[in-house]
């Protein structure tokens, strides 16, 4: 938290403090320093430049880093960055060749001294900046990060100014030492120790391994990694996707066979209306037919002679010989089902119920 707040601030300062000499103009070599608070290193020169030695602001040589700071966007002039075993000063002036151990290097520069033989097992792969190929720049004097447990180290503590969001200034204190990765410094009896677990007590984020001291003295979990959420948290997301997905299947299931069932009801509804309407309309005919036979001289002969060439007994009106066909020789005929309704041959014909059908067909109702 702290760290994140300097780093900030850091940029912060970068913009006010930069050097505005241009190309060509006169600087002091003795201006550059290193600022207050940010220990960000200063030049009378711009962003582009740094001061020769002698006096005027020349171009870059070499960076640091991919994207350097001052620099616009898709820059096409950016210095190159130093080959292997070599390194570009805080100046940015040239490349360097790594320093041996014991020679004076710049402010937190680890990169500047050159590793150790054994480099493969000291260096610092926790991302925390405890050392750079297993070598740390301490009190500006190279040194390897080789100390092991209970042995003598060397620390040093560098106050860095911070600025909160409201403007207010505090000091975070950042300790560095030459143990090994895996202990700390430890600023009294300045021999390296263990660090320590989550819920063990602690004065400094180094003391803890996960670099995190709580305001409460203990050690607390490491900010920097990425939450992990257990498997029983994916186990019962899992499980509510299947239920919510077949939940909603046979929610859909249950809605359409009841929308299905009432469908079917109604069409039986209108099936029962329409035979009824069909019984009433051949009562209607048979009483009609009967009541035209009961009047005196109206017979079979004068029928035929209406309808001219018809000389068959069972002829009927021309609407219902087209609706029952040629090959009928009676009227409508009505019969009962099983069930007691009275169903006919029109029905038959012209309206296709399946469950009249099969009452019908089987006789299972
Ligand atoms: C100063 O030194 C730089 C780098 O060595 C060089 O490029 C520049 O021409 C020199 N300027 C003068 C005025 O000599
Ligand atoms: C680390 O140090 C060793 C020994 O000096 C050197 O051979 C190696 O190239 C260095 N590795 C890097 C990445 O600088
Ligand atoms: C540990 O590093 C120091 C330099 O910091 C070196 O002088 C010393 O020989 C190294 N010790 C071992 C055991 O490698």
């Amino acid at each position: 938290m702290l760290l994140s707040t300097t780093l900030i601030s850091l940029s912060w300062f970068s913009v006010v403090y930069a050097g505005s000499a241009n190309f060509g103009d006169a600087c002091s070599v003795s201006n550059n320093r290193l600022q207050i608070g940010t220990y960000q290193f200063y030049t009378d020169c711009n962003s582009e430049t740094y001061c020769a030695s002698n006096g005027t602001c020349a171009h870059r040589g070499c960076r640091k880093d991919d994207f350097p700071f001052g620099y616009p966007q898709d820059s096409d002039n950016l210095p190159s960055k130093c080959a292997k075993g070599q390194f570009c000063p805080d100046e940015m002036d040239a490349c360097l060749n790594v320093l041996p151990v014991g020679s004076a290097c710049q402010m937190n520069r680890d990169d500047q001294c050159e590793g150790p033989p054994n480099y493969k097992d000291l260096l610092d792969t926790t991302n925390r900046g405890l050392n750079v190929n297993g070598s740390v720049c301490l009190t500006n004097v190279c040194m390897w990060a080789n100390v092991t447990e209970n042995e003598d180290c060397v620390v040093q503590n560098t106050a860095y100014i911070g600025y909160t969001a409201s403007g207010g200034e505090f000091i975070d204190i950042v300790s560095r030492g030459n143990c090994r990765v895996g202990l700390y410094c430890d600023a009294q009896s300045l021999q390296c120790l263990q660090e320590k677990s989550i819920g063990d007590s602690c004065d400094a984020d180094k003391e803890c391994s996960t670099w995190n001291c709580l305001s409460s003295g203990v050690c607390g979990t490491d900010q920097a990694l990425d939450r992990h959420i257990s498997s029983w948290v994916y186990a019962i997301v899992g499980i509510g996707i299947v239920v919510g997905m077949f939940g909603t299947l046979i929610g859909l299931f249950i809605l359409h066979l009841k929308q299905r069932a009432a469908e079917r009801e109604r069409r039986l509804q209108y099936w029962r209306e329409q035979n009824a309407f069909h019984q009433n309309l051949s009562q209607m005919r048979e009483a009609a037919r009967t009541s035209i036979m009961s009047i005196p001289g109206i017979g079979n002969s004068t029928r035929s002679t209406v309808y001219g060439g018809d000389n068959s007994d069972d002829s009927h009106t021309p609407m219902l010989q087209s609706i029952s066909g040629p090959q009928r020789t009676s009227g409508l005929r009505n019969h009962v089902s099983d069930d007691g309704n009275i169903v006919d041959d029109y029905d038959e014909n012209f309206i296709t119920h399946p469950t009249v059908q099969s009452r019908k067909d089987d006789g299972r109702f």
